[in-house]
């Protein structure tokens, strides 16, 4: 039995992940906002006759564009877990302008950066108890090296959702870097290979909304079916740091300052814990 933990694990494609790892008979731990979403998710588990679902199936809530939130959800899953074996980083709300949050940073970039830094740093020695760990970021690949502006990673002076899209898939691509650290880790970057149907969580335009409510049921894919090349994946992990388009192996954009790229990003979350 593996241990899988999945950040936004209630809706979208974490939700259809974590329906599979429960079908198979795993402990999943699921981390979002709604209860409600989780236990629905549980009753039609139930309902379907997946076995022991109440004893397997666990719910932490939680914001996690709160640094507060996400450093308290790391200590509650350190003290469930003693081993976890799959590592999904799956919550998303795209924002299209900026957003402060009450502590004081730009929502996107805690949610989509600093939040999945504290979990593969904060998760490391029990992901390290695994004999082959996981960790799923679904996190687009392929930006630019440069795509960081290191002297307003939270978009103080300029904020465009493109730049702010492309900052936070190229720090995940470098914290892939960190968690390879240890070899054991398998680290990949995905996105899927076109348009998934899911709930399209945002604050958006509304030509993103168009986009997502009446392209997405015209020809995106099922959660069920984009899952099918991660599920694959996640069986059978590749080894060190990869990065994929549905179940298509791309390349890494690598450049020859990432190592320093990484300290410079490890520096700035740890500005954001000396600033509380
Ligand atoms: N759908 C696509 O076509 C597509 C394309 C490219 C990349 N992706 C990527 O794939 C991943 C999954 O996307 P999706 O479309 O499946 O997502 P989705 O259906 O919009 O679901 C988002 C999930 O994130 C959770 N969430 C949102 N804000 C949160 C917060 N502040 N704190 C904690 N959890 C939060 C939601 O949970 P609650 O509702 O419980 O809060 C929900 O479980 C994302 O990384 C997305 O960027 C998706």
């Amino acid at each position: 039995m593996k241990t899988v933990v999945i950040t936004g694990g209630t809706d979208g494609m974490g939700a259809a992940l974590a329906r599979h790892y429960l079908r198979q008979g795993n402990q999943v731990t699921v981390v979002g906002r709604s209860r409600a979403k989780f236990d629905a998710l549980v009753t039609a588990l139930t309902a379907e006759g997946v076995p022991s679902i109440a004893e397997r199936a666990h719910f932490i809530g939680a914001d996690l564009s709160l640094v507060a939130d996400s450093e308290a959800v790391v200590q509650q899953l350190k003290k469930r877990h003693e081993r976890i074996d799959v590592l999904i980083l799956a919550a998303s709300f795209i924002r299209q302008k900026r957003h402060l949050t009450d502590e004081g940073h730009e929502a996107s970039w805690v949610l989509f950066f600093i939040s999945k830094y504290l979990f593969v740093t904060g998760l490391a020695d029990r992901l390290a108890a695994s004999t082959r760990p996981v960790i799923l970021n679904t996190s687009v690949p392929g930006t630019k090296v440069n795509a960081i502006d290191f002297d307003d990673v939270e978009s103080i002076e300029a904020f465009t959702f493109a730049r702010s899209n492309a900052r936070q898939r190229r720090a995940n691509e470098l914290l892939g870097i960190l968690a390879t650290r240890n070899p054991k880790v398998s680290y990949l970057t995905w996105g899927p290979s076109r348009l998934v149907r899911t709930s399209f969580a945002g604050d958006v335009g509304p030509v993103m909304k168009y986009a997502s409510t009446l392209l997405g049921p015209l020809i995106g894919q099922e959660p069920d079916k984009a899952v099918q090349p991660l599920i694959a994946l996640i069986a059978d992990p590749p080894g060190g740091r990869t990065a994929y388009r549905g179940s298509k192996r791309v390349r890494l954009n690598e450049g020859p300052d990432d190592n320093h790229d990484l300290d410079r990003l490890a520096a700035s979350v740890g500005n954001v814990n000396a600033d509380k």
